[in-house]
């Protein structure tokens, strides 16, 4: 499974890249305007600079045309932008032309399988399933990637499926054990993926044992 981080913080995206399993970054304009981003090229840019890997930048228009010349825009700042879509008829006529031009999509703010289908004959590279905001609704999210999963294998799509609205390492592990493409995960999630209190307790031990005999 690929590691994404879903970020705009550029420290965030260098500490992860520093880590050494990273494999892309999603961006939204809620995480553009955490950061105080208004205008969001530049930023794109810089992240594009930090890392060769894809980088999902949203666009704001929501009417079909408005949406392609933001996107086309968008996908020219880097080789590595991927152009995020929002899941609605227009962003799914928008995808169409998008990815007829080679401009690779990943429709986001997905929510049903069905969804995730239409994105996929659309012509998404990516699809992005929301599983903590469906979790929220008491609907199981993972459920809901497994099923798109099971669609996109059983028509062969080369969509790949990118679980986001991550909120804990069990989100990960879960993504991982579904067989899910990818899984963008949030800074503070991925700095506790590596933990366990009895590995450090395990350790501990381990240099205390060593310590005593080596006194002697
Ligand atoms: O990748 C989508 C993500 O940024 C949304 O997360 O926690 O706001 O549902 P959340």
């Amino acid at each position: 499974m690929k590691f994404f981080i879903d970020t705009a913080n550029l420290e965030q995206i260098r500490e992860a890249a520093g880590f050494g399993i990273l494999d892309g970054v999603t961006t939204n304009p809620s995480l553009m305007a955490k950061e105080g981003i208004i205008e969001q090229s530049t930023r794109i840019k810089e992240i594009c600079a930090i890392t060769p890997t894809p980088v999902s930048a949203e666009v704001l228009a929501t009417d079909t045309e408005p949406m392609i010349e933001e996107g086309i825009k968008l996908s020219g700042l880097a080789p590595n932008v991927v152009v995020k879509i929002p899941m609605t008829i227009n962003g799914l006529l928008a995808t169409k032309v998008l990815s007829g031009r080679g401009i690779k999509v990943n429709v986001t703010l997905i929510f049903s399988a069905v969804q995730a289908l239409l994105a996929a004959k659309a012509g998404a590279a990516y699809v992005s399933p929301f599983v903590g905001r469906l979790d929220d609704t008491g609907v199981n999210g993972l459920q809901v990637v497994e099923e798109i999963l099971t669609i996109m294998d059983n028509y062969d799509f080369e969509t790949e499926v990118i679980v986001a609205s991550v909120r804990h390492t069990q989100h990960v592990a879960g993504a991982a054990i579904i067989g899910a493409d990818i899984c963008t995960i949030p800074f503070a999630v991925i700095k506790q993926l590596s933990g366990h209190p009895l590995t450090d307790k395990g350790l501990a031990a381990f240099l205390a044992d060593h310590a005593k005999i080596a006194a002697h």
